[in-house]
């Protein structure tokens, strides 16, 4: 993407098909992936939970993230002005613009403090702090490290000054950036998996990840497993709307999801079998589940020769991943301060990413840092509002505007399909009926209303 050009912006375009689906891999493949799927699937017992959250992707993500696109690519704006421009000025759609710009600023606000924990363990991969650590004090070295307040406030700050500034720059940096480090951080996460499974074998992790015992299902797991399949998609908060928006007209939109799609579960699945032998093999207690990414690996780093250098190189290749996040976290708040509100660039950059930067200190404090935040869990409760409920509730009703709103031939024109074809008339019974109720299937099950 490059800089917008005038004071408030007229549109820019990404440089070329495969530089926006770059950004979309960027946007979609980061924490999500790599932090939290691989220890919400180890909390919620693995198969059932994976074929839930696998089907989700499938019959939810995919027409969802191509609605996403198309409504970005006909509105042209930012998501409000999107919203605004299309619906001509309904309140309700309106509101809906400005409640998906604030899912993904409190997502941002939690987010950018999880990215700040790679940057300290990338510092102490290459000080050597990590290379004494074992199975039994890793958990109790991670624990110490997010209750110490100076330094989470000291990494988010960091974080979220990273991302204020590439927004700022423009951030066709990062379309060069990503086009680099995304690979190499595949290549890497290969290579790790290959050393896990070929020390502790892949048996037990296999049959984790794929018996699909049904009876170990609560309501509670299959909306966290929807949950993760908007979350990790970077889907039901607008991203792909405001991605979308600067999407040249010659681009195939549909193979541009598949791709997205594709590698973002791929990596998903990758990094669980990059951890999970490592845990059955060790018999590791992971009791703090939501440090695994910061607990088994350092264990296997400290195994292999040059292991400091290794790990300092996955980290740092994971706080990339995650910046390509958090930039796409943040645009869509600055582009509607700047645009709606008539500030500079840099100004709503400013009150965007300070508010944000703000709230993240309560998450930043709450792992044990101060008491207050702790016991309120604030980080905990903001990812589990927003992330269950705040994506899903965006995502059916981006899902209805896509089905419903918008004119067949605007969107099929859109898709580049003809209104009789299977392939169109599959993508809109599943915007307009498909996935919609599957949402509200999982969401009604988890109120207990049936
Ligand atoms: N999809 C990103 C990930 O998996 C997180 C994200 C969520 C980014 C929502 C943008 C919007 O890490």
């Amino acid at each position: 993407m490059s800089k917008r050009h005038g004071k408030h912006g007229s549109k820019q375009e990404w440089s070329s098909g495969i530089g926006f689906i770059i950004a979309c891999v960027g946007s979609a493949v980061g924490l999500g992936n790599l932090w939290k799927f691989p220890y919400i699937t180890y909390e919620n017992g693995g198969g059932a939970f994976v074929f839930i959250y696998l089907l989700a992707i499938l019959v939810v993500g995919f027409p969802i993230i191509l609605g996403e696109m198309i409504i970005g690519r006909h509105g042209h704006a930012n998501i409000f002005g999107t919203f605004k421009s299309l619906s001509k000025d309904h309140p309700f759609w309106k509101g809906l613009g400005i409640f998906l710009i604030s899912v993904g600023a409190l997502i941002l606000s939690f987010y950018s403090v999880v990215a700040g924990w790679t940057l300290e363990y990338f510092i102490k991969s290459l000080s050597g702090e990590l290379g004494g650590l074992t199975v039994a004090t890793v958990g109790k070295h991670f624990g110490s490290f997010v209750g110490n307040g100076w330094k989470q406030v000291f990494y988010h700050t960091l974080f979220m000054g990273f991302t204020a500034f590439i927004i700022l720059k423009g951030t066709r940096r990062i379309e060069q950036a990503v086009k680099i480090l995304m690979p190499v951080l595949f290549v890497l996460i290969f290579v790790i998996m290959g050393i896990s499974l070929y020390n502790f074998g892949a048996g037990q992790s296999l049959s984790f990840l794929f018996d699909f015992d049904f009876s170990k299902l609560t309501s509670h797991s299959v909306l966290e497993a929807v949950g993760h399949a908007f979350f990790t998609l970077s889907l039901g908060m607008g991203i792909m709307i405001i991605y979308g928006s600067y999407l040249p007209k010659k681009i195939h939109v549909v193979r541009a999801g598949l791709w997205i799609v594709f590698f973002d579960t791929f990596i998903a699945l990758m990094a669980c079998m990059m951890m999970y032998p490592i845990i059955f093999g060790t018999n590791m207690e992971v009791k703090e589940s939501a440090a695994m990414l910061f607990t088994t690996l350092t264990v296997q780093f400290n195994a292999l020769p040059g292991g400091g250098f290794i790990s300092a190189g996955f980290y740092m290749l994971v706080a990339f991943a995650a910046l390509s996040s958090t930039i796409s976290l943040l645009e869509p708040v600055v582009s509607y301060i700047s645009e709606e509100w008539r500030m500079s660039r840099k100004k709503a950059t400013a009150l965007g990413a300070g508010v944000i930067w703000l709230l993240g200190v309560g998450c930043a404090l709450s792992n044990g840092a101060s008491e207050f935040f702790t016991k309120l869990g604030v980080m905990d409760k903001l990812d589990y509002f927003t992330s269950n409920w705040g994506l899903t509730v965006g995502g059916i009703l981006i899902s209805i505007f896509a089905g419903w709103i918008l004119t067949k031939q605007a969107t099929s024109s859109e898709l580049e399909y003809e209104q009789s074809s299977l392939s169109y008339r599959g993508w809109l019974f599943c915007v307009r009926y498909l996935s919609p109720l599957f949402v509200l299937i999982v969401i009604l099950y988890k109120l207990n209303l049936f």
